[in-house]
């Protein structure tokens, strides 16, 4: 039995913050940022708009993409490191915003690959006999993460949500097939210190503004390289694939010269890469559905496309799928 997307959504907050509008309380450029990152603006949420309110706008899309309401749901799975809170679960709070009740619904933490990590733990769920419909979503929050003195990392991050009915289904379209993989060696390198079980947040983690995001951002752009590149070629020689074989390279949208080197190692041309990092930022786990929302209402999505979608991110964790679009 097949796993096919059936309907795709997404919601970005309004608020567009420009490089020129860091400049403003950053030591940075607008120069710096372009030419090293590929960024032009990002949607920061408003400090009253948590995860779950973008992730059930990206839903509510969704759903309708698809022709389905949420009483058709067999479960709600969220991909997010940013929940709302630590419990309940963020895909708890969807289902009640949704309106519904009584699915099971659970978040998962993958990083910027959770979208990924669960559209194949989803199909692997729909292969079962209990379930029929599915929503994934990948949705993050990061801004509130990532400090506004830091240069470093508050300028990459944005903010967003994508959403996806996944649906068992046996015609040839659907997801194909995926690969995951994950090191937790290197966590170190990308990490958010504070508010968790191993320093609770205190007045001492908050003075140290240890509950912001700390990154070694040149390493972590070596390993996002080596592994976005690995994980690409390990799932279309899963899949039975050859490279020329792909219409639309779809990669998590962390900084334009990782997406250039992956797709330098694939021996794709640009066109065929779906880039909107410009525009967002990086949305971690929200940026492949984002882009695969956005692909489909610019049409550019057609019946048999074979779309490889590739990520990582903290943990370290990375992930491709194979997906034939329809
Ligand atoms: N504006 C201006 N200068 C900045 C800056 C900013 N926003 N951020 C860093 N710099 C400075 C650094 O302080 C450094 O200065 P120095 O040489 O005087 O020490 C210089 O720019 C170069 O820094 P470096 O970190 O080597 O730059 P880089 O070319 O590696 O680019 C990143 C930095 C963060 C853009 C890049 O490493 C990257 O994208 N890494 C991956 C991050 C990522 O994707 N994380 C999420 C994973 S999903």
């Amino acid at each position: 039995m097949g796993v096919r997307i059936i309907g795709i959504g997404s919601y970005v907050p309004d608020n567009v913050v420009t490089n020129f509008d860091l400049e403003k309380f950053l030591d940075t450029s607008d120069e710096w940022i372009r030419t090293r990152t590929g960024i032009v603006e990002r949607r920061i949420a408003p400090p009253d708009m948590a995860t779950s309110d973008l992730a059930t706008r990206a839903a509510e899309r969704a759903l309708k993409d698809a022709g389905i309401s949420a009483e058709d749901l067999d479960m709600i799975i969220v991909a997010t490191a940013t929940p709302d809170m630590f419990y309940p679960a963020t895909a708890c709070i969807v289902q009640k915003n949704l309106g519904v009740r009584k699915k099971p619904c659970f978040d998962m933490e993958a990083a910027c690959p959770g979208f990924i990590y669960a559209l194949d733990v989803a199909s692997g769920l729909l292969n079962l006999p209990n379930y029929r419909h599915i929503l994934v979503i990948g949705a993050e929050n990061l801004t509130k993460f990532m400090d506004p003195e830091d240069r470093a990392t508050y300028v990459l991050f944005g903010d967003g949500a994508g959403a996806a009915v996944l649906t068992k289904d046996d015609s040839p379209y659907g997801i194909i097939t995926s690969c995951l993989g994950g090191d937790g060696n290197l966590g170190d390198l990308l990490y958010l210190p504070a508010g968790g079980s191993r320093r609770p947040a205190s007045k001492e983690t908050v003075e140290k503004r240890l509950h912001y995001t700390v990154m070694k951002g040149r390493e972590v752009f070596k390993h996002a390289v080596l592994n976005m590149q690995a994980a690409a070629l390990t799932v279309l020689q899963r899949a039975g694939l050859k490279k020329e074989d792909i219409t639309w390279l779809v990669p998590h949208q962390a900084n334009v010269r990782i997406i250039d080197a992956t797709r330098e190692k694939l021996g794709l041309p640009p066109e065929k890469v779906y880039i909107n990092i410009d525009k967002y930022g990086n949305t971690s786990a929200a940026s492949i559905p984002i882009a695969l929302a956005e692909m489909k209402e610019k049409g550019l999505l057609k019946r048999g496309d074979l779309v490889l979608t590739v990520s990582f991110g903290a943990g370290f964790t990375w992930g491709a799928n194979i997906i034939r679009w329809g």
